[in-house]
Order: structure tokens, then sequence, then C-alpha cells
């Protein structure tokens, strides 16, 4: 097991393929892109599954989500779904993606074994979406979301973050559209993973900011807690349910308590949070031969370091050198 000497257990994987990106999101690179890890730094597709495979047989790890950048910019991603969902135990397996080239591989990600997708979109205008993401491509999005529900990647699951003076107030335009598609949408606050380190805590649109703008046109009846378990996203019922909304209050209500989760970047670095602010090298590892039980063993003790929390309200708090786009979400 993957434990920690606060007694939580990681049963969730999160593997970044890649951290490369077609779009340029405000909150999380500059407009010029980042300096990407070059191909020979990468995990191969061998080297991946076969982390995987220790993490899922070893491990005690249930759930794999891949993330990136934009996972579905590696090659050899249908390929590795197929590989892991032969795993035993099978794990359960989920996409975190921007939606863009989801309408071409939605069905072959489906057949190869993958169960869910969160794409991410933070708005309904394209004018908007232009100016936060600074691509054109608001279109191919919603495309990729049609696709991925009439694969049957569902519930398919909408990830928004608002960012102040752009699409602050579009919170509940959002439900209605979620809602009228049947995707289950969940805001995100916005952390501190900006590769420019723009982030301020004063003026960020928080949680509290969300629901007050959500309940000006819907019901929201809180869920009860025990459905919650280890999710970071709080939901509620909106207008009496089925359908509901999350938010992941990751900045004003921080859930680090119920983290049941370990981390993978495409270099192969482990990472016990989002803000850790140091990794655990399996690369090196695997590229001078270590047998199975050895990696299992690094992985361990890299989680039993595990901190308590995020440290987001430490005066001392620093971000991680890693922007979102090279840890994945
Ligand atoms: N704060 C909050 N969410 C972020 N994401 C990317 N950068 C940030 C940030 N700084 C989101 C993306 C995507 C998921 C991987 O994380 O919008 O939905
Ligand atoms: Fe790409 Fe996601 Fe970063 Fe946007 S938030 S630039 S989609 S990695």
């Amino acid at each position: 097991m993957l434990i920690d000497t606060y007694g939580r257990v990681a049963t969730d994987l999160r593997v970044s393929l890649t951290d490369r990106c077609n779009l340029r999101c405000t909150y999380c690179m500059p407009e010029e892109g980042l300096q990407w890890l070059a191909k020979p730094d990468l995990l191969t597709d061998d080297e991946i599954v076969r982390l995987i495979r220790i993490a899922v047989t070893d491990l005690g790890i249930e759930e794999v989500r891949f993330t990136g950048g934009e996972p579905l910019l590696r090659p050899g991603l249908v390929g590795i779904v197929e590989r892991v969902a032969a795993l035993e135990p099978r794990p359960q397996m989920s996409l975190t993606t921007n939606g863009i080239g989801l309408e071409r591989t939605a069905t072959a990600l489906r057949d190869a074994g993958l169960d869910r997708v969160n794409v991410s979109l933070d708005t309904l205008r394209p004018d908007v979406f232009q100016t936060l993401t600074r691509r054109k491509r608001h279109e191919d999005v919603l495309r990729g979301l049609e696709a991925a529900r009439a694969a049957g990647l569902t519930p398919v699951k909408v990830n928004s973050v608002l960012m102040p003076g752009l699409n602050d107030d579009e919170a509940p335009d959002l439900l209605a559209w979620a809602v009228e598609n049947d995707y289950e949408l969940r805001f995100i606050e916005q952390m501190p993973l900006d590769a420019q380190h723009g982030w301020k805590r004063e003026g960020m649109i928080t949680a509290g900011d969300i629901l007050a703008s959500l309940r000006t046109r819907f019901t929201l009846t809180p869920e009860d807690e025990e459905a919650r378990g280890s999710a970071p996203a709080e939901r509620w019922l909106v207008d009496g349910g089925p359908q509901r909304v999350g938010v992941i209050a990751s900045v004003t209500r921080p859930f680090c308590r119920a983290c049941d989760r370990t981390r993978l970047t495409a270099d192969g670095q482990v990472r016990t949070c989002l803000f850790a602010t140091e990794e655990t090298d399996l690369r090196a590892a695997l590229r001078s031969d270590a047998g199975d039980e050895e990696i299992a063993r690094i992985w361990k003790l890299a989680m039993w370091g595990k901190k308590a929390g995020s440290g987001l309200d430490d005066p001392s708090f620093l971000q991680p050198e890693r922007p979102m786009s090279a840890i994945g979400g």
C-alpha cells in the first residue's frame, strides 16, 4: 500500500503523459509556451505501462487518470489505455483533456477501455474562450464533448475555472448548459500553479462567490458527506436533482486530509501532492534496471514523506517549480 504518516492511503494515480499543450490558458501557461521536456527525458510507453502495472498489482492503485499538458497529444495514448485495461486487477481509467481532438479519438479510447473523461471548458462564449486560452478552438471542444458523450465515456465531467473580469459572470449559464447537455459541471478555484506566478489570493473567485452566483438561478441542496468520500469536489443537487454541480475549493476549503492521490510526471518523477516541492525519481531507477520490488519500495518511501497539506495557508508557502501543465491536474 501507498500509505503516509498521516494514515492516508493513495489509491488514485494520476499520470501526466506530456507537458505539451495546444492551448495557452492564462492561468496555466504564458503565451509563448514553455521549455518542453526533451524526448529522451520522457518515459516511453513501455516505461509508463510498467510503472502503472507495479502501482496496480503491488501498491493498491485502483484508479488511473491520464493527464498532461494535453494527453491527447501523446501519440501512444490509445495503446497505453489498452495495455492498462489488460492489467489484473483492472483499474478504473479516466482522462483529463481540453477536448481538442476528442472528436476523433473518443470511440477508439472507449474501445481501448477508457471509462470516463473530464473536459476543461471555462466559457460558452467563443470570444472569451479565445482570450482565456489564446486559441480559436471553442468549437472543437464542444464537438469533443459531444463525441465523448456519444461514445459512452460517461458521466462526462466538465471542469471550469472562473477568472475575475473574464468569465466570472458565467457560472449560471455554464450550469444551465451542462444540465441541458447532461454534463456534470465542476468549478475549480484558481490555484497558484501558473508558470508566470501571477496568482493572487485577492480578487480570486472563491467557492463562496460561485455558489452565490449559482443560487441566483438554481436551488442547490448539498449532497451528503458520505457520498463525497475522498473526492475533492463538494457536490450539490441542482433544483432537486438528479443533476449535480461540484465545486473544488482547493484554496478556500482544502481537502488534503482525505487525499488519496499519488502523481507521476511525464519524466518519471513521483509527486505526492500538486504543491509538493520535492519529487522522487523513478525514471533513474527504471533506467538502471531496478526490479519491480525496488521500484515499489522507492514509491512507498516517497509517499511516506507526503506532507499533511498543500501549505497554501502558510506564510512561507512557495509555489512549486513545475507549473500545472508539467504536473497534470
Ligand atoms: N488553477 C486551477 N485549475 C487549473 N487548471 C489548470 N491550471 C489551473 C490553475 N492554476 C485546470 C484546468 C483543467 C485541470 C487539469 O486543471 O482547467 O481542467
Ligand atoms: Fe493546456 Fe490545460 Fe494548461 Fe489550458 S490548463 S494550457 S488546456 S495544460
